[in-house]
């Protein structure tokens, strides 16, 4: 309960890291001031700060109270810091400085998804022994409340399965190859030009970034610790121009989706770039917007579409985050809600579904060659395996190579498509490695089973 004598003390809390959703913090805290207050009741202090780049500390304005500590350790151990935000990335030392900054009986914040994708484990359990707050809304999804709807607005609803883009920087690349009919690499290295891909960005395009969202997603949405080596991944690198155009024409989008259903006895959580029917509410979430679509048993449908990236809305993740923890502080009430929004021991492990059992409709390009009996040995084969075709397309005629023929699928297994493939892939009919693209059933209508 609030302590009368420390009405009016400050909760200070302390920020690691000056990048771009630090300083985007440093903005928010400076201009909302007032709002933040009122909203809590007591003041929200900047009691310090840490960052390894002395220009970028030259070139803010801190507020007179703040510190400016030379090395983390210093801050996670100083008795006036109460809550700790950790925005550096990466691994080592972010891991180190949440669980010293825990094991120091501070609340933390932070964004960091591969941390807690790859040590997710350690983490979460050292938040439950310690008995502090863990927030890391800006994690996943940037400025998209994601995850405090799953912990908390949904806590009473079974969530039967999730569907997002989660990672602007693949949604921007496939937006501007599908309008434009530009090649992958000429779009991506674009984009890095202008500075809105990373000059390294691989886990953005082979689907990793994704990846770690949709540990964290299905990790709370289903209350079972996700094994991230354990999610079957692919990225967009090896999308052509011409898949996209002929999904146009059978009336589909391309996006990079994360994807986690549960099943009861098994989940199925994987990252693959999907084709969407050109009406559904995903396939209209373009650029660098992110959006995450859900299915609860008692709801419904749910989409949150929002910025998924950059400072500013990141920094409102982060701030939610900090004013939740700083009460719990405040009030001395911390914890009262387990950061995975399920007691961390009260978790049931589930395994996840091999890729080759789940189901899906599919969409085959083949080169053919064009003559007489290819098509009929196409379908012989898929038809021999259980698939049963939805539809046809050939286009354009030989010119002493191949044709693309492009079939879509009916539901069918993967392992019955891999099948089929490892067969066609070897004869004369075909000349090239046969592409395959799922297409989801985004109807939303949940599983369980
Ligand atoms: N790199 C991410 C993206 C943003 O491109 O969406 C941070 O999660």
């Amino acid at each position: 309960m609030l302590n009368q004598n420390e009405k009016n003390a400050p909760v200070r809390v302390g920020i690691i890291g000056l990048g771009t959703v630090g300083q985007g913090f440093l903005r928010l805290l400076l201009k909302n001031q007032g709002l933040i207050r009122e909203r809590l009741g007591f003041p929200l202090a900047l009691g310090g700060v840490c960052e390894k780049n002395p220009e970028t500390l030259k070139g803010l304005t801190l507020p007179p109270e703040c510190v400016v500590y030379r090395e983390w350790k210093e801050m996670v151990l100083d008795p006036r810091i109460s809550l700790v935000v950790e925005l550096v990335g990466g691994l080592e030392p972010a891991r180190s400085i949440l669980l010293e900054a825990m094991k120091a009986g501070k609340s933390v914040v932070t964004a960091n998804k591969a941390l807690l994708a790859r040590h997710g484990e350690e983490i979460f359990g050292a938040a439950a022994s310690h008995g502090v707050d863990l927030g890391f809304e800006a994690s996943v999804g940037g400025g998209i409340p994601i995850l405090r709807t799953l912990r908390e607005s949904l806590a009473g609803d079974r969530i039967l399965r999730l569907a997002g883009i989660i990672n602007g920087t693949a949604n921007y690349i496939l937006t501007r190859m599908s309008r434009e009919g530009l090649e992958f690499e000429t779009v991506l290295s674009e984009a890095q030009r202008h500075g809105y891909a990373e000059s390294d960005p691989t886990y953005d395009i082979d689907g990793i970034d994704s990846a770690h969202k949709i540990a964290i997603l299905a990790t709370m949405a289903f209350g079972s610790p996700v094994n991230l080596q354990e999610i079957p991944v692919e990225g967009i690198r090896q999308i052509k121009p011409i898949d996209l155009e002929f999904g146009r024409e059978f009336g589909y989008v391309l996006k990079l989706l994360g994807i986690a259903v549960d099943h009861g006895d098994s989940l199925d959580i994987r990252v693959h770039p999907s084709f969407l029917p050109e009406n559904s509410l995903l396939s209209e979430v373009d650029g660098v917007f992110n959006a995450i679509e859900l299915s609860g048993q008692a709801l419904g449908p749910l989409l949150l579409y929002g910025r998924g990236a950059g400072g500013d809305p990141t920094a409102t993740a982060v701030m939610g985050d900090v004013m939740e923890c700083a009460r719990g502080v405040f009030h001395g009430a911390r914890a009262q809600v387990p950061a995975l929004g399920f007691p961390f021991s009260g978790r049931i492990r589930r395994p996840l579904r091999p890729i080759s059992a789940i189901f899906s409709e599919y969409y085959l390009r083949f080169m053919a060659q064009d003559q007489p009996g290819t098509l009929s040995y196409l379908a012989g084969i898929l038809g021999d395996r259980g698939i049963s075709i939805e539809s046809v397309i050939q286009k354009g005629r030989d010119r002493g190579g191949s044709v693309p023929v492009v079939v879509t699928t009916h539901r069918a297994t993967e392992s019955q498509i891999r099948d089929s493939l490892a067969i066609i892939d070897a004869s004369h009919h075909v000349t090239e490695k046969t592409v395959v693209i799922r297409i989801e059933d985004v109807s939303m209508e949940g599983s369980l089973s």
